[in-house]
């Protein structure tokens, strides 16, 4: 299977998504954008659940892009499986995959600038697993009931 990354975001993250598709793509990465398609006002978890659903499915990594990345992130991390990260800083992005084992980006095109979320995009999608004790670590995020 090739790379792929499944996008979404809302009215707020629409211009910045569109940017980081041209840089998945020059990166080898089959883009699947799950909307939204226009910069008119909508509700982010719609774009979430898409996303996160798709993932959770395992059809690829993903990448969410709101006003904050927040809400982005609250959503997709509702799916059993789907580990969202909001990041705005590249070392964040690298250890998201590493330690946390992260399957879906999330940006805030109000908090970051296009150079710096570029940045982190690569520095997330260059990254991964390192298992070992991460793994026992990871698969205890989804066991809220043992604490
Ligand atoms: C939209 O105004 C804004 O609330 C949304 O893009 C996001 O930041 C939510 O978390």
């Amino acid at each position: 299977m090739g790379k792929i990354l499944i996008v979404g975001s809302d009215h707020a993250g629409f211009a910045l998504k569109k940017e980081l598709c041209e840089v998945a793509r020059e990166l080898g990465y089959e883009i699947e954008d799950v909307g939204t398609h226009s910069a008119e006002s909508t509700d982010y978890p719609d774009y979430s659940h898409r996303v996160a659903g798709a993932v959770a499915r395992g059809d690829g990594v993903g990448l969410l892009v709101c006003g904050t990345g927040v809400g982005m992130s609250m959503a997709a991390n509702r799916h059993p499986g789907v580990r969202a990260a909001t990041c705005g800083d590249s070392y964040s992005a690298a250890m998201a995959r590493r330690h946390n084992d992260a399957n879906v980006l999330c940006l805030g095109s109000r908090v970051v600038g296009s150079g710096l979320a570029v940045e982190i995009l690569k520095a997330f999608l260059s990254s991964s697993f390192e298992g070992g004790r991460h793994e026992r670590r990871v698969h205890k995020i989804e066991l809220p009931d043992e604490g």
